[in-house]
C-alpha cells in the first residue's frame, strides 16, 4: 500500500522528532537524574542512517524534521546532518531543539547548512537558578547563543520553558518581556513524568498553563491567536508585538487528537506516542536490510500501533515511563 501514514484513529503523521544522540553538556533536573550513564557509540545510528530513515519518512509524506536530543550540538558531524536533511525532497521545515550552550560557535553554520527554525530552552533569566536548574549550566553562554542565532538570520526563534512552581514559574512574566522585547517567540511547557528523577516530586512542582497566563495578563494583554507551528502549543499573541506566546499543556488541555508525530531515538526506535511505550525497533532492520521497502513496511506496521493518547499520571509514586526525556528528545 502506497500513500501518507495515516494511523488507527485517522491522524496523518507528518512530522518526524530524530533525537540524534542521548548526551548533553547540561543535566535539567527535570530531564535527567544526577548520574547518567550513556550509550555505547554502536549502539547510536549513524548520520548516513539518520539520512536514510529519514528519505524513507520523507517518501511516506513527511514534510517537517525536528533534531533533537540529548543536545543535539553535542553530535559529532551535526552539520553535515543538517545539510543533507535539507537537501532532502518533500522536507519542508527543518528544526532543530537545542539547550543554546554552543549555538555561538554553531548557529551561523546550521543556517548556512539549511536548518530552518531554532526552538532554543530558556528557564529562568536568573543565572544562580540556571545553575541549579542545569545542575552545572552557565546562562551567559546560552544568552550569548539566543544572540548568535539572531545574529545568523533564524526567524521565529522560539524560546521553551518547562514552569516548575518553586524554580522559575514567578519569572513567566520576565521571561515574555524578554522574549517580546527581542521578536522571540516563546512556549511555557507542563513538565511530563518521564524517567525517575530524585530532585523534586512533579506533582509539587506542577503549575498549570492556565496560572502562568493569569501572571503574564498582569503586564500583557493576550489575544488568543490563531497561529499554529504544526507542535502542540497554543498560542496567544499581545498587541503590538510580534512574537507568539505559546502553552503546551500536557496536563491541562490534552492536545492528543491532532497528533502529527513520531519519535525516533537516538539507537533507532520508533516511538509512537512520548507517554507510551508502543515502539518499534528499525535500527535492525536498517542494519539488515538495503532495500528501503523493509524500513517502509516496518514504519506503515509502527503506525498501526500508534496510542490514542498519553495517560500522565504526576500524582503516581513511581513514574509510568522510565526512559528519561534524553532518551526521547522530548
Ligand atoms: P514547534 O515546531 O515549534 O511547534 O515545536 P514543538 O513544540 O513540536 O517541539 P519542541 O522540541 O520545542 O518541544 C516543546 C515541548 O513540547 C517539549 O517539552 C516536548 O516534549 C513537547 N512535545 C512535543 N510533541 C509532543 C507530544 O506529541 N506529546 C507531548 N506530550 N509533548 C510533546
Ligand atoms: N517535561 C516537559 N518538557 C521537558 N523538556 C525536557 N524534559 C521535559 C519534561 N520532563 C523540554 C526541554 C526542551 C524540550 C525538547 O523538552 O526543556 O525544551
Ligand atoms: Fe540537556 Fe535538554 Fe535534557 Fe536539559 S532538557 S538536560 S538541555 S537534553
Amino acid at each position: 500500500v502506497s500513500g501518507p501514514l495515516v494511523d488507527p484513529f485517522d491522524r496523518t503523521v507528518r512530522y518526524l522528532r530524530m533525537s540524534v544522540t542521548d548526551r548533553c553538556d547540561l543535566r535539567c533536573v527535570y530531564c535527567m537524574a544526577e548520574e547518567m550513564t550513556f550509550l555505547p557509540r554502536s549502539e547510536v545510528l549513524s548520520i548516513e542512517e539518520f539520512v536514510r530513515t529519514a528519505r524513507v519518512f520523507a517518501g511516506l509524506g513527511v514534510n517537517k524534521i525536528r533534531l533533537t536530543g540529548g543536545e543535539p550540538l553535542v553530535r559529532q558531524g551535526i552539520v553535515t546532518l543538517v545539510e543533507k536533511l535539507a537537501a532532502l525532497e518533500g522536507i519542508d521545515e527543518l528544526c532543530m531543539t537545542t539547550n543554546g550552550t554552543r549555538l555561538d560557535q554553531f548557529a551561523a553554520p546550521l543556517k548556512q547548512a539549511g536548518l530552518d527554525r531554532l526552538n532554543i530552552s530558556l528557564d529562568t533569566l536568573n543565572a544562580e537558578r540556571f545553575r541549579a536548574l542545569t545542575r552545572f549550566g552557565d546562562l551567559r553562554k546560552v544568552l550569548d547563543g539566543i544572540q548568535a542565532a539572531q545574529q545568523a538570520g533564524f526567524a521565529r526563534i522560539k524560546i521553551n520553558c518547562v514552569a516548575l512552581k518553586h524554580r522559575n514559574a514567578d519569572e513567566a512574566k520576565d521571561l515574555v518581556r524578554f522574549a517580546l522585547e527581542r521578536g522571540l517567540d516563546i512556549s511555557f511547557i507542563e513538565e511530563m513524568p518521564l524517567g525517575k528523577i530524585d530532585s523534586h516530586g512533579r506533582a509539587a512542582e506542577f503549575v498549570s498553563s492556565a496560572e502562568l497566563r493569569e501572571q503574564i495578563a498582569g503586564e500583557f494583554t493576550l489575544v488568543a491567536s490563531a497561529a499554529q507551528s504544526g507542535g502542540p502549543a497554543r498560542y496567544w499573541s499581545s498587541p503590538g508585538y510580534d512574537s507568539r506566546i505559546g502553552f503546551i499543556s500536557p496536563h491541562s488541555q490534552n492536545f492528543c487528537a491532532s497528533c502529527n508525530r513520531v519519535r525516533l531515538t537516538a539507537t533507532g526506535r520508533l516511538l509512537l506516542c512520548l507517554g507510551q511505550e508502543h515502539s518499534r525497533d528499525l535500527r535492525q532492520v536498517l542494519r539488515n536490510h538495503a532495500d528501503d521497502r523493509y524500513l517502509q513496511q516496518a514504519i506503515r506496521e509502527a503506525v498501526a500501533i500508534k496510542p490514542r493518547e498519553h495517560t500522565f499520571d504526576l500524582s503516581a509514586d513511581e513514574p509510568q515511563i522510565v526512559r528519561f526525556m534524553n532518551a526521547t528528545g522530548g
